[in-house]
């Protein structure tokens, strides 16, 4: 059996644009599968896929923080030799779940950041690229206004201490599962808009964001802070190590966590997939958006299967 499933962030909506850009990356996932490819390539050159499509917050399209600039951040985790390889804060590269992966596969680190990360990406012939789009900027300069004159947008409510810098999104993942068995998971992401530079997310954060280990993976999407205080991700994997299929695990992981914040989490977003060993799959967000896909032993895709959770 073969299988993967994606998630195109918890805060794009599930129109025919998005669609197809899930679907293309579960297509470019499953193919690489039906032919042999690893765990890891597939997961990978699905998240590829989606960061080179300027509709995603990851790679080209990134948002830009409270400066205007691009900063990145991106993890692949290999479940059968149990290695991971991330990068953060990474600037001016086309794709960093590809960093990510030479960090995995060239270093003894798990994670570089910053000029760092930016550095060893040329080392290995990642050419200098800037992810940012017209659109992106726009976005930038009017979201940028709003702050300037303390007006309230979805997209701000989450940054409420963000306005006293501000003088001077989301994510993309990916679960699969080779002939072998061996299962791994990325996600890649430019992070919230309007977040302070130097800002690190959930993301490249081992077991926040991202988890794989032989009997399930795990890829997340919502509000960094959030999955990071709580390292949902594992959470999720341990639900399904105690028996759970990944969808129930997905649930309980994630009312857990909404309901230990104030007003049930209302205003935090939060979603993921994850695939197990016997190749079940799961989906669920706590809003109507986040676009996501599976596909098992075939080109079939099957969009948007997952559920919304209410705590
Ligand atoms: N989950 C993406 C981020 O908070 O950066």
């Amino acid at each position: 059996m073969v299988a993967i499933v994606v998630h195109g962030g918890a805060i794009n909506p599930l129109d025919e644009k998005f669609n197809k850009g899930v679907s293309e990356a579960v297509e470019t996932g499953i193919d690489l599968l039906l032919k042999g490819g690893s765990a890891v390539e597939a997961a990978t050159e699905a998240i590829r896929v989606m960061e080179d499509n300027p509709i995603f917050n990851a790679g080209t399209g990134s948002w830009l923080n409270l400066k205007g600039e691009v900063e990145m951040d991106a993890i692949i985790v290999d479940g059968f030799s149990n290695k991971t390889g991330a990068v953060a804060a990474i600037k001016k590269v086309k794709n960093p779940i590809l960093v990510a992966r030479k960090v995995m596969e060239e270093t003894d680190h798990i994670l570089l950041v910053g000029d760092g990360a930016t550095e060893f990406a040329r080392h290995f012939g990642f050419r200098e690229y800037d992810p940012a789009t017209e659109e992106r900027r726009r976005g930038w300069q009017e979201l940028r206004e709003k702050l300037m004159k303390g007006e309230q947008t979805s997209l701000l409510a989450y940054w409420s201490k963000i306005s006293k810098f501000a003088k001077l999104g989301d994510t993309v993942g990916a679960v699969a599962l080779d002939k072998d068995g061996r299962i791994a998971a990325g996600t890649s992401s430019g992070g919230f808009p309007m977040k302070l530079p130097g800002r690190v997310g959930d993301v490249p954060i081992i077991n926040a964001s991202t988890y794989a280990g032989p009997r399930c993976g795990v890829s997340l999407t919502g509000h960094g802070e959030v999955i990071m205080q709580n390292i949902v991700a594992r959470n999720v994997a341990q639900l399904v190590e105690n028996g759970l299929d990944p969808q129930a695990a997905l649930t309980e992981a994630f009312t857990s966590v909404l309901r230990s914040l104030p007003s049930k989490g209302s205003g935090v977003l939060l979603g993921g997939v994850s695939l197990d060993f016997r190749g079940r799959v799961g989906g669920v967000r706590n809003t109507e958006l986040m676009p996501h896909a599976y596909a098992v032993d075939s080109r079939k895709v099957v969009l948007n299967f997952g559920t919304i959770l209410r705590v």
